[in-house]
């Protein structure tokens, strides 16, 4: 292989992960991070491997591509754990997508028709049914779709995992630093300009999350159409009484809010999340909250009760079409890797491994093709 000097603008996940397959190829990989590494969307998200629940048939390349890197996911969490020596908490025990009164059962049955017409695999379960599956689920659920095969990771793990992975085949990490420009000449990225002077690089990849908008350099024409949507979250302590194994989600056809329950192995139950335009604001409103424990609730009631650990609120990097940008760029040597709004942990293996095999090879493959940035430029 020839030996090549990559610059990864962004420390999340997807930087992490691809910069864990370059370095594991013998790159010379350096990641720089606005702050501290991995811990943006890849620290706020709740880890759900939805591609079937959060299916839209409007999208079907999307709905693909997480497919794909759902079925990759076996073989990413193996090759991670037995790297970082460590457990991810990769679990398989499916989702439930769950309606609480008459309108939301037509909302699911909505749904659950248009994943039939994909050819997904799901079921239909009657209130009972679904309870029978999961006993804390309340009386007033009148049906539910079950997603055998959308599972869950811990994604804070998951970024401590990366972390350790790739630094352990040399990657080099520079948290809490700032990239103040991508420099490119004659149409090529050189590399790019930090605090510490010039830095330069065969190929420079920017996996920014929803700051890839804002890094100085790139022309106008070629910056990513990638924007921050705010999503408040909150972590509750599950106790004896309130055992939930499957992920959860309410499906609410009256309410602004539907939520998901995501129980971890830890004891901790993940309660999300608001979806809102608000620019870069990350504070908690009553309302949001609100709607996060009320619908929780009601899925739920046994909730009432559990101790809260910690409330949050993370930045989805939104691209105009919820689609990741991924690929070449009318600038030679600039890589983007971003903008994967709701499904970044899902779509990490398949970006980090198809990404690193267009860095090293030069080719972009099929998977990636769709998601080019030309899509938005015709
Ligand atoms: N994928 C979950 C969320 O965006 O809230």
């Amino acid at each position: 292989m020839t030996y090549k000097k990559i610059i990864i603008i962004g420390g999340g996940v997807i930087g992490l992960g691809i910069g864990w397959q370059l370095a594991k190829a013998g790159a010379a990989v350096t990641i720089y991070d606005r702050s501290e590494v991995g811990r943006a969307a890849s620290w706020a998200a709740a880890g759900m491997l939805a591609p079937l629940a959060e299916a839209h048939s409007e999208e079907p390349e999307l709905l693909k591509l997480g497919c794909q890197s759902l079925e990759r996911y076996s073989q990413w969490v193996a090759e991670l754990e037995a790297e970082a020596q460590m457990s991810v908490s990769y679990r398989d025990e499916g989702t439930l997508i769950v309606g609480l009164a008459p309108d939301d059962t037509h909302q699911l049955r909505h749904l659950y028709e248009a994943q039939r017409n994909l050819r997904l695999d799901v079921n239909w379960l009657t209130g009972r049914e679904a309870r029978d599956i999961e006993s804390a689920l309340s009386p007033r659920v009148t049906a539910a779709i079950h997603c055998a095969s959308d599972y869950q990771v811990d994604n804070r793990l998951m970024v401590t995992a990366l972390q350790r992975a790739y630094q352990q085949h040399g990657g080099a990490l520079h948290g809490n630093s700032t990239v103040e420009r991508v420099v490119i000449e004659n149409g090529i990225a050189m590399g790019i300009q930090t605090q510490d002077g010039f830095q330069n690089a065969d190929t420079v990849i920017l996996s920014a999350g929803c700051w890839s908008a804002q890094i100085a350099g790139i022309p106008d024409a070629i910056v990513p159409p990638v924007r921050p949507v705010k999503g408040q979250m909150l972590a509750l302590q599950m106790e004896e009484g309130i055992a939930i194994n499957s992920v959860i989600r309410t499906v609410r056809a009256r309410y602004p809010t539907s939520v998901y329950l995501v129980p971890r192995t830890d004891g901790r139950l993940i309660v999300g999340a608001t979806i809102e335009e608000m620019g870069f604001d990350t504070r908690l409103t009553v309302g949001g909250v609100f709607e996060l424990l009320r619908g929780a609730w009601e899925a739920v009631p046994g909730v009432y009760e559990l101790p809260i650990l910690e409330t949050w609120a993370g930045l989805r990097p939104g691209s105009r079409d919820n689609a990741p940008i991924l690929g070449k760029t009318p600038v030679e040597n600039l890589i983007y890797a971003t903008g994967h709004y709701r499904n970044g942990i899902l779509l990490t293996p398949i970006t980090a491994y198809e990404v690193a095999k267009l860095v090293l090879t030069g080719e972009t493959s099929e998977v990636i093709l769709p998601f080019q940035l030309d899509r938005f430029l015709k």
